[in-house]
């Protein structure tokens, strides 16, 4: 299998509705989906959709993050919002979960508590902000197998399957961005909290990349 290029934000295939695969077990489909995991590894990503390599279909693949664990003190609550920084160990153990295949996904959320994360989008290349998501859903849909997927998640789970699910409805995260002035150049964040004066530091950009 081999490794795509991945479409950019302009391109009018990010844009559409994609359609429903109707034999989730096919040798196109898994050919498919197999390209799918090659295109996310080579562009090192944790999450990747059908559109992004130009397949307007209804799949999506990433790295299933870890269960969280079962109690927090402050300061794991705070780690929790940014396990995919560039850099950060927590990315490389998202990166090496087992990778979730999910066919025609469909989201129910659980409940109205959203959240604020900083994401990335290997079709927005470069970029990175704050985007609200809803902090617990439930996700269904099937694997390449034809088993049934069930799932109740939250957190940064839950983030990844949203921005995923998202692409295969046309969204891209700079259009769930409360506040479009907080979008910025990941490189840029960095050059600053390198300067080490008081008051410069900007919240690292920590989001997944998918
Ligand atoms: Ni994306």
């Amino acid at each position: 299998m081999t490794a795509q290029r991945i479409i950019r934000m302009g391109n009018p295939i990010l844009e559409q509705l994609a359609d429903e695969i109707l034999d989730p077990e096919s040798d196109e489909i898994k050919a498919l989906i197999a390209d799918m995991i090659d295109s996310m590894h080579e562009a090192d990503g944790v999450g990747l959709a059908a559109p992004q390599i130009g397949v307007s279909l209804r799949a999506v693949v990433f790295c299933t993050p870890p269960e969280p664990p079962e109690t927090s003190d402050q300061e794991d609550e705070e780690e929790e919002g940014s396990p995919g920084a560039p850099g950060d160990p927590r990315r490389d153990v998202i990166r090496a979960q087992p990778i979730t295949i999910l066919i025609n996904p469909e989201i129910e959320t659980l409940d109205e508590e959203m959240e604020l994360g900083i994401e990335g989008c290997l079709s927005v290349p470069g970029l990175c902000g704050p985007v609200p998501r809803y902090l617990r859903i439930r996700y269904t849909g099937i694997g390449t197998d034809g088993e049934r997927i069930d799932r109740t998640v939250e957190g940064f789970h839950a983030r990844v399957v949203q921005h995923e699910c998202d692409h295969l409805d046309g969204i891209l995260y700079p259009m769930r961005m409360e506040d479009i002035s907080r979008l910025a150049y990941v490189d840029e964040i960095q050059l600053i909290n390198e300067v080490d004066i008081e008051d410069t530091k900007v919240e690292q950009p920590q989001g997944l990349e998918a």
